[in-house]
């Protein structure tokens, strides 16, 4: 070989080290490692990365049929489970860990998944009372805490966050959710991922995030879960895919979970049209789906599958990767492949998927990393994540009315009165997804305005729940006795101002816990009319997990806070709401119904043929009731006072919108406002809803200060999915609102060419 020639070769040979020595970032290399190992794992290896146990630490579901996880530990050393759920705690992890990577052939690592929903030990306030914070920096920090929390457990997978639109109050899991709106949920499940995932998601503090439930699952019936689900095409691509999109494209999700419900008459979990053509082919989702706890099994009520080896057969080729307590995979697929109904390609397709998150966790180079005591002791209650969980619990608090300025309350007032049991309850204000938490563990609100130094009298009024309120039993909701009214009426009678905390328990919202009415459970409606007639003065706190027809209190108490279900935090926050020193600044994000007969009701309606009002009978309406919410989408009040003015739209080339307002502090205090953009698209090939929110923006403002607030709409908040679920940007006349809620603000409209 010439000299010249060698140098070239060494040039060359350098480029190809250099360009396989800038791979590891990408995927590839990931890929490589994952065919490899794939290559060596037997057909019974590869369907035990579709497996997943539960732990029992935990039930999070309907207990299986006795002896079906009785071998998990045999079977993890056999390296045919590839997850476990509901094991915690680092010592707990590690000892499980090990059987696997000690014991099992290949030494595969196990993923550790946990519902992580709203704070880990340290509970932060509900999801839907997160999501009326709108404030994305905070949503986003509470689930990196939730994530810290988690890993130092062990756990290195959430099933979180839930981004199921849903417009029906009655649904127990909305308080798990981000509301009604399409677009907020889908910033919110954004920043939840992020928050959870971090930017390396292999540290040792971040977990994989879950996108949930796919899809549909929002929309049960009659808002009765794990109910029929039936929805057109517009629907199911404008309102309920997207959250689960932008999971995906703004986020990285790294796995889905597919639903309970059937869509369309066939089960999510065997869902082709969702989970291969949808999911994995339009959206290129390379993460992994895992089913929810025992949905395949539950195919055969449906009456979709005969048997469980039918149920492994049409959840695998319907897309679905991982089994949660069906036993249907670890039981039937090695037989189907062998039979020819389920190919071992489609086995391999989803053991990649598998592989490749454990892959990008760390879990190879490290399986144990989650799992330390050290970091366990340090970071659980950590005083940081406690302080975090005080801001978050302030920021979703909704004011909803303040009358002649009742609110806040002055610490000075001399007779200050506080009555129902939910005051001095340490449990409700966690929520009802608390798995890691310990029961009793908030700050009630007693213990808040203690902690406040405000000097007050308390009576209870009357019980709520009068039997045992562990997980995941029934409530027996107390409606008879009313022995503790006249001491709560006694004192109301003696007292300037009375403080009533009502609501519901922390246990009456979630999975299984749909209501079919919507007003103050028990005798809590009597007990606050009984108190109102010697009393007026009320200030009403409301803790609950959903929208609640809390309509005679609106037309009767001057004051009402919507506190939800707070975490840990609860009392300190409700407290320095009441007495101001924090100026609330949170937005419904789900509509309040007058009657729970108006639901479902959600302000991005379609304008009927026959808009309202009008004076004779033809025309969309109720004889008996409003139409009207009680309280739109997007509202909440503060202690003071922004004013909305020059509302300004230019529109620019390249299809984009400029769209600005100023808006001034005309009140006495700082305050924070959520300033929100709505887009009406007036005529199209197919109906679009009167309004729909497109943008959004917390500022906070000192008293006279004016901020100018400037949105940039492009196609993808001007366009929409038509009937073929084709995304289309159309021209033509668009109205605009801009204001503080989704019936008040600023209108203009501009058209688009
Ligand atoms: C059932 C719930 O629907 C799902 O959201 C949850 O993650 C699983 N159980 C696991 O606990």
């Amino acid at each position: 070989m010439n000299k010249g020639r060698f140098l070239m070769l060494l040039v060359c040979c350098q480029l190809f080290l250099l360009a396989c020595d800038s791979q590891p970032s990408g995927k590839d290399e990931i890929d490589v490692k994952v065919e490899n190992l794939l290559a060596q794992m037997t057909l019974e290896e590869k369907v035990g990365q579709m497996n997943q146990y539960n732990g029992f630490y935990d039930v999070t579901g309907p207990a299986p049929a006795e002896g079906d996880a009785k071998n998990k530990y045999e079977h993890i050393k056999s390296g045919w489970v590839g997850s476990m759920l509901n094991v915690r705690g680092a010592n707990e992890v590690r000892k499980m860990q090990s059987l696997a990577v000690d014991s099992s052939r290949l030494g595969i690592p196990m993923i550790f998944g946990f519902d992580v929903i709203h704070g880990h030990k340290t509970l932060s306030p509900i999801p839907l009372a997160e999501a009326a914070s709108w404030d994305l920096e905070a949503i986003e920090k509470s689930a990196r805490i939730a994530a810290i929390e988690a890993s130092a457990e062990g756990i290195n997978w959430t099933f979180a966050p839930m981004v199921d639109i849903s417009r029906d109050a009655r649904w127990g899991r909305v308080m798990e959710g981000a509301g009604e709106d399409t677009y907020l949920g889908s910033r919110i499940g954004v920043a939840r991922i992020n928050g959870f995932q971090g930017d390396d998601l292999s540290a040792h503090n971040t977990i994989a995030a879950c996108a949930k439930h796919f899809a549909g699952y929002g929309f049960a019936e009659a808002g009765m879960d794990y109910n029929t689900v039936d929805v057109g095409t517009v629907t199911l691509h404008n309102v309920i895919f997207p959250p689960f999109k932008a999971a995906i494209d703004e986020a990285d999700v790294k796995t889905f979970m597919n639903s309970f419900n059937i869509i369309n008459g066939i089960p999510a979990t065997a869902n082709k049209f969702l989970q291969r053509d949808i999911l994995k082919g339009e959206w290129g989702f390379d993460g992994f789906v895992i089913s929810d706890w025992s949905s395949g099994a539950e195919m055969i009520a449906h009456g979709y599958a005969k048997d469980l080896e039918h149920v492994a057969e049409l959840a695998t080729n319907g897309g679905s990767d991982m089994d949660m307590e069906s036993y249907a995979n670890i039981k039937h697929l090695v037989k189907l492949v062998e039979a020819g109904k389920v190919k071992e390609s489609t086995i391999d397709e989803a053991v990649k998927r598998v592989l490749r998150v454990k892959y990008e966790l760390g879990l190879f180079d490290d399986p144990f990393k989650y799992c330390d005591e050290t970091r366990e002791k340090e970071l659980i209650y950590h005083a940081d994540h406690m302080a975090a969980a005080l801001d978050m619990a302030k920021r979703s608090i909704v004011l909803l009315k303040n009358e002649n300025n009742v609110l806040p309350l002055a610490k000075e007032q001399k007779k200050i009165a506080v009555i129902g049991t939910l005051a001095d309850d340490k449990d409700s204000p966690l929520g009802n997804w608390r798995m890691a938490g310990e029961d009793n563990t908030a700050i009630s609100v007693l213990e808040g305005l203690d902690a406040y130094g405000v000097n007050y009298k308390y009576a209870e009024g009357a019980e709520l729940v009068t039997g045992p309120t562990a997980f995941p039993v029934e409530l027996e909701i107390n409606t008879t006795d009313k022995s503790g009214f006249k001491e709560a009426i006694a004192l109301a009678k003696q007292s300037e101002v009375v403080v009533m905390v009502l609501g519901e328990h922390g246990l009456h919202s979630g999975e299984g816990r749909g209501r079919a009415n919507l007003g103050l459970p028990g005798v809590q409606q009597e007990l606050l009319e009984a108190v109102y007639k010697v009393n007026k003065n009320i200030v009403l706190v409301l803790m609950n997990g959903r929208p609640l027809t809390i309509t005679w209190a609106d037309e009767h108490v001057p004051a009402i806070v919507e506190a939800w279900q707070l975490g840990t935090q609860t009392g300190h926050a409700v407290a320095q709401v009441l007495f101001g020193e924090y100026n609330p600044a949170g937005k419904l994000p789900m509509t309040f119904p007058r009657h729970v007969g108006q639901v479902p009701i959600y302000y991005n309606q379609y304008s009927s043929g026959r808009p309202g009002p009008k004076t004779e009978v033809f025309w969309p309406h109720y004889m008996d009731e409003s139409e009207k919410p009680l309280y739109p989408f997007g509202y909440g009040l503060s202690y003071t006072k922004f004013d909305y003015t020059d509302l300004n739209i230019n529109v620019l080339e390249g299809r984009k919108v400029e769209v600005s307002v100023v808006v001034t502090n005309s009140g006495d205090r700082v305050g924070e406002e959520v300033v929100q953009l709505y887009l009406h698209d007036k005529v199209a090939s197919v109906v679009r809803p009167v309004k729909e929110l497109k943008g959004f923006e917390k500022i906070s403002l000192e008293p006279s200060q004016t901020y100018k607030v400037v949105f940039t709409l492009s196609e993808k908040e001007l366009g929409f999915y038509n009937g073929q679920g084709e995304f289309v940007v159309e021209p033509g006349d668009f109205g605009v609102m801009v204001g503080t809620s989704s019936v008040e603000g600023l209108t203009s409209e501009f058209e688009l060419k």
